[in-house]
């Protein structure tokens, strides 16, 4: 072989392996293998109509560039782009091959739609003519469901807006639409038989305006109202069906029904009306378990499973506090005549009533992971969103189980940690996270793992109420989720690169408000010996970073993109600006670092930290970073096993006026203050005092004034969280940022 014969066929090697690499399909094909060579379409598209339904012409219309499809030509046979529905093939499968003509083979209805889905994102654009690149690609899911929830009771959006967000949901090859329609602080769905539900339920006076967790609450004093006729329920579930979605609607009991009771508060225990919920959180105003309210909720049901024609029907079952029933004397009948133990039991019998009712009517009944508790109910299939435990047990109870933890599937959460986030409830959950999710758990015996049929982002609206922001929420983590579910996520850094080269240009073609916070830099914090070390990185390594100290001659820079700072004696508070200057995606970070005498150290801490809040291990403890609020991620560890116990060694004898300890009370993500800290300490470590405070702020100050040399701090939690807030019943969860001498 001449040498110009080897370059060409190494340039030959390297462009299909580079374009393979490269796949600008989202969700990621199965099987995606690019070849050298383009189709480029002529003056006219002749499309033949063999084995081409009337769906799939539309498809050409709905997805062909604006200026290709006004040329396309239907034909009988031959033309450009071909046809071939095969019989035996994997249902939900298809092909395309892209070889001087496009060929589409297809198993179902549903396969054809996934391949035109296909189609669109492989078109590219050169000097004014659309082309393809020649590929081939086999392709199928893996999950059978792939769901995208959306809260409407909280904000209420129109169907213009849910038609979109439908939309999205096609075009990443979802087909589970969870529609949350009632709600403490909103009922959206017409029913005719008690027309109250939306004359009153549908209405709230006026909003909570900022966080639920800042005292004093103010509210916006504007009314809040919408909810959706029958006739657009069916026009929604129609356009949903025409996407291959199944609708699957919420009408959320016994807990969060708040709305419901404002018009009809005879079906709760104290009849006594209240008006729909202004806040959010968790209300202790349920519906009653007595007869008439299960025959009031399963008439709502008969009109609803009209409405719906798919297989599921969620009743909700979350966060049902039971002090109502407690004090109810047909809650406490009920539980009598049906022999039930304790108010779990009473609320297993409540779904269990809804289950029959539903398998009635032919239905499948989903239900939050809550209903696993006082039993579950024979056909239920269970929404795991307390992290994976729910989907475990109803799995290991041989039920199906939809994943939806709030770690990787809570897209309500932040997704950056700078300030220019819109306010979110809290959490963080970033696209990296999102991407790495593991639908099936590893500890889940593989006989059982066949009963996890899928998994769900769920999108919660309380600090959501314009349907820009929604897009911001979903754009691009509803991405990373496509190809967890498609069952092809891979590397993440390939995934970034692709979505960075092909879907984030077409999302601003598009118009659509998505976040470019994966290509932000990112802030390491490093413990060195003389404290720590702040290094930005960018994914581009092209692009610069312009680093601000402020002038602080204190501040050190090392190697252009990493800030040195030591350990002070006094804490002093200390602000460095980086910014990129050179790329397509501007960002800046503002950082506040406290500077203390043990920056960088590390506490022993029993037990570790939960693995879903890691942080970034002790460090965490110790890197100057005091975590924002509302709280957003890695500057906190997270504990959920009860007491905490934090060792140091200072070395030496040194005199320790005050210790600081850092906490966060977010009652609404089920994170509390402990009860009390106890300090002890020893010059020798024989000889120990004790100092006991009891906690009532985020920040506890406990002063010592003594030379000493170890420390041990013990935090000790609640047991439960007590009943009438948010997560009863429920151990909490600790949260801490940092700690520090002075
Ligand atoms: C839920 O997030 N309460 C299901
Ligand atoms: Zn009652």
């Amino acid at each position: 072989m001449s040498l110009k014969n080897i370059l060409f066929t190494l340039l030959l090697f390297s462009v299909t392996l580079g374009i393979a690499q490269d796949c600008p399909v989202f969700p990621h094909p199965q099987n995606y293998t690019s070849m050298t060579g383009e189709f480029y379409f002529g003056e006219m598209v002749m499309v033949s109509t063999k084995d081409l339904p009337m769906s799939g012409q539309d498809y050409l219309k709905w997805y062909l560039p604006h200026d290709l499809k006004i040329n396309t030509l239907f034909v009988a046979e031959g033309g450009d782009v071909l046809f071939q529905r095969l019989t035996n093939a994997p249902p939900d499968s298809y092909s395309i091959k892209i070889d001087k003509k496009i060929k589409i083979s297809y198993s179902s209805d549903a396969s054809l739609f996934y391949a035109f889905q296909t189609l669109r994102q492989l078109i590219l654009k050169n000097e004014g003519q659309y082309y393809l690149q020649n590929v081939t690609i086999s392709d199928e899911p893996n999950f059978q469901y792939r769901g995208m929830h959306l809260d409407v009771s909280r904000h209420f959006f129109t169907v213009e807006e849910v038609k979109k967000y439908l939309d999205w949901m096609a075009r990443y090859k979802f087909n589970k639409f969870h529609w949350h329609l009632t709600d403490d602080q909103g009922w959206r769905i017409e029913i005719k038989r008690y027309p109250k539900l939306t004359e009153i339920g549908s209405v709230r006076a006026q909003t909570l305006k900022g966080h639920a967790s800042v005292d004093p609450q103010v509210y916006d004093g504007i009314e809040h109202k919408g909810f959706y006729t029958q006739k657009q329920i069916k026009e929604i579930v129609a356009y949903a069906a025409d996407l291959f979605i199944e609708v699957i609607p919420e009408i959320e009991m016994p807990g969060h029904a708040r709305a419901a009771l404002a018009a009809y508060p005879e079906y709760s225990c104290d009849g006594v009306r209240v008006p729909v919920a202004e806040t959010w959180g968790v209300f202790e105003k349920v519906f009653c378990s007595k007869d008439e309210t299960i025959t009031f909720l399963q008439n709502i049901l008969s009109e609803v499973v009209e409405l719906f024609p798919g297989k599921y029907i969620h009743i909700g079952g979350d966060e049902a506090p039971k002090t109502a029933w407690k004090a109810c004397d047909n809650c406490q009948l009920q539980m009598e005549k049906h022999n039930l133990k304790n108010e779990e039991q009473l609320q297993s019998f409540f779904i269990k009533e809804m289950d029959k009712f539903l398998q009635g009517k032919g239905k499948t009944l989903i239900g939050w992971d809550e209903i696993l508790e006082g039993g579950l109910s024979q056909n239920a299939v269970v929404m795991s969103w307390r992290g994976i435990k729910g989907g475990i047990e109803a799995a290991e109870q041989d039920h199906m189980v939809i994943m939806t933890p709030g770690s990787h599937c809570y897209f309500d959460h932040y997704q950056s940690d700078r300030k220019g986030e819109p306010l979110a409830i809290g959490g963080y959950t970033t696209l990296e996270k999102v991407y790495s999710f593991q639908p099936i758990p590893e500890e889940l015996r593989a006989d059982k793992q066949g009963l996890i049929i899928g998994a769900q982002a769920n999108l919660w609206t309380e600090y959501i109420d314009n349907f820009e922001q929604v897009e911001y929420m979903i754009l691009p983590r509803m991405i990373a989720l496509s190809e967890v579910l498609w069952g092809t996520n891979q590397d993440y850094a390939t995934f970034l690169n692709r979505l960075e080269t092909h879907e984030f240009p077409r999302l601003k073609e598009k118009k659509a408000n998505f976040s470019t916070a994966a290509l932000y830099m990112t802030t390491l914090i490093t413990s060195s010996p003389d404290g720590v070390e702040v290094s930005y990185e960018t994914i581009d390594p092209a692009q610069k970073i312009d680093i601000d100290l402020k002038s602080d001659e204190s501040l050190q820079l090392k190697d252009g993109n990493t800030v040195v700072l030591k350990k002070t004696l006094r804490p002093r508070w200390i602000k460095i600006k980086a910014k990129t200057v050179t790329g397509t995606t501007q960002d800046t970070s503002s950082l506040h670092i406290l500077q203390h005498s043990t920056l960088g150290e590390s506490w022993t801490i029993t037990p570790s930290p939960s693995t879903y809040y890691p942080g970034k291990g002790a460090l965490t403890l110790s890197d100057g970073v005091i975590g924002a609020r509302p709280w957003n991620g890695k500057e906190w560890l997270g504990f959920n096993e009860g007491d905490v116990q934090l060792k140091f060694d200072l070395n030496n004898k040194k005199l320790v006026n005050d210790l600081n300890i850092s906490m966060l009370s977010a009652p609404s993500s089920w994170i509390y203050l402990p009860e009390t800290i106890s300090l002890r300490y020893s010059k020798n470590g024989k000889k120990w005092k004790t100092l006991e405070s009891k906690v009532d702020k985020e920040l506890m100050k406990i002063s010592l004034g003594k030379k000493t040399r170890y420390l041990e701090v013990t935090i000790n939690c609640m047991d439960n969280i007590p009943e009438g807030q948010n997560g009863a019943g429920h151990m909490p969860w600790l949260f801490m940022d940092e700690i520090w001498l002075d």
